[in-house]
């Protein structure tokens, strides 16, 4: 499908899978909250799970929020556009399904062609969530995005693979306080350089602000067991468990490996950026081999995108992390 009829199909309160940055969207017309109401049926998303407002351009910002704070206004000037969402308060323009309620709507200026391609050309919002069904993982690929959402009755926009492969930031500006809701692409360590404080990391622990936070996230349908911490041990762990497993690793293969399905993540076991690119593509991988068992190597080089990875796999995994030291 071209541009221009993915843009008549969401004008039309149809729901269209398109790139972006970071993964695939299903994007909805925001205003028409029957066009919203699709895109939870689809994914079997919990209606209290809110989405997040793309937009094309620094005017459409003005109708869907009712301040920007001094704070926003940096963030959206160091990082807009690209893989930062910001969490302002809504104006009445924003229909409560899509934020499921809350006084609050996030937004985001995505940062790749087609994607701001198709927001011009609707030129209005669109609503997005990640283009996979809900709690399995995101997709950064038109295969997989098709194959999780195929018999859906949406349309698809082929954008080949998505450069980031791991979902924007979340930071919550509607406050007095910059808080960050969900790491991601853009690391906290950016974020505070810009704005000369600390961001309160309400992503972990008790006090979790995002709703999506909470839920089963990220899933293949397999047992994933995720090894961090140093190669050596990683290995030694393989040598002694884990046979017979889906393995996604770094690096090179373990040696007398007896892992018959393999998917390298990355080639060097710096390149974390790499390892991200492919992490989705990895677990949809597993889900599309039908692996009962997983495991998979995260390389345990301090990396600002780490906070962002072990957040996914800590979900994708149901806290399977086995660290290693
Ligand atoms: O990179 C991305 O952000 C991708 C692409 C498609 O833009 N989108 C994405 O959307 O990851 P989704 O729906 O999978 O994740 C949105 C997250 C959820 O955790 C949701 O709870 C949170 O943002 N969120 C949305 N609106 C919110 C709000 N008003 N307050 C707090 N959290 C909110
Ligand atoms: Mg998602």
């Amino acid at each position: 499908m071209q541009v221009t009829q993915a843009s008549s199909k969401i004008l039309q309160g149809e729901l269209v899978v398109f790139p972006t940055e970071t993964v695939y969207g299903i994007g909805a017309l925001m205003s028409n909250a029957a066009a919203v109401q699709k895109i939870f049926d689809v994914k079997g998303r919990p209606s209290k799970n809110p989405l997040i407002v793309h937009i094309a351009d620094f005017e459409q910002l003005d109708e869907l929020v009712r301040g920007v704070s001094p704070s926003a206004k940096k963030l959206m000037k160091a990082f807009w556009p690209g893989p930062l969402t910001i969490c302002f308060q809504k104006s009445k323009n924003v229909p409560d399904i899509v934020t499921a309620g809350l006084p609050t709507v996030c937004v985001r200026m995505p940062d790749h062609e087609l994607a701001r391609q198709l927001l011009r050309e609707v030129g209005e919002p669109i609503a997005a969530p990640s283009a996979n069904l809900s709690g399995r993982p995101s997709t950064t690929t038109f295969e997989d995005a098709k194959r999780q959402l195929a018999q859906k009755g949406v349309h698809f926009l082929d954008g080949g693979s998505t450069p980031l492969g791991i979902e924007s930031t979340v930071v919550d500006c509607s406050g007095e306080i910059v808080r960050l809701l969900r790491p991601g692409a853009i690391s906290q360590m950016q974020i505070e350089e810009v704005l000369g404080e600390s961001l309160l990391d309400e992503s972990t622990g008790e006090k979790i602000s995002s709703p999506g936070q909470l839920l089963e996230h990220y899933a293949p349908q397999g047992h994933l067991t995720v090894l961090f911490g140093p190669r050596q041990q990683r290995r030694e762990w393989m040598s002694q468990h884990g046979d017979e497993a889906a393995l996604g690793y770094v690096g090179s293969l373990p040696e007398g490996s007896s892992h018959i399905r393999t998917y390298q993540l990355c080639e060097d076991e710096n390149d974390v950026e790499t390892y991200a690119a492919r992490l989705y593509e990895c677990l949809n991988w597993c889900d599309l081999i039908n692996a009962k068992n997983i495991v998979l190597e995260l390389p345990s080089r301090e990396h600002p995108l780490l906070p962002a990875l072990i957040n996914r796999l800590e979900k994708a995994s149901r806290g399977e992390i086995v660290h290693l030291h």
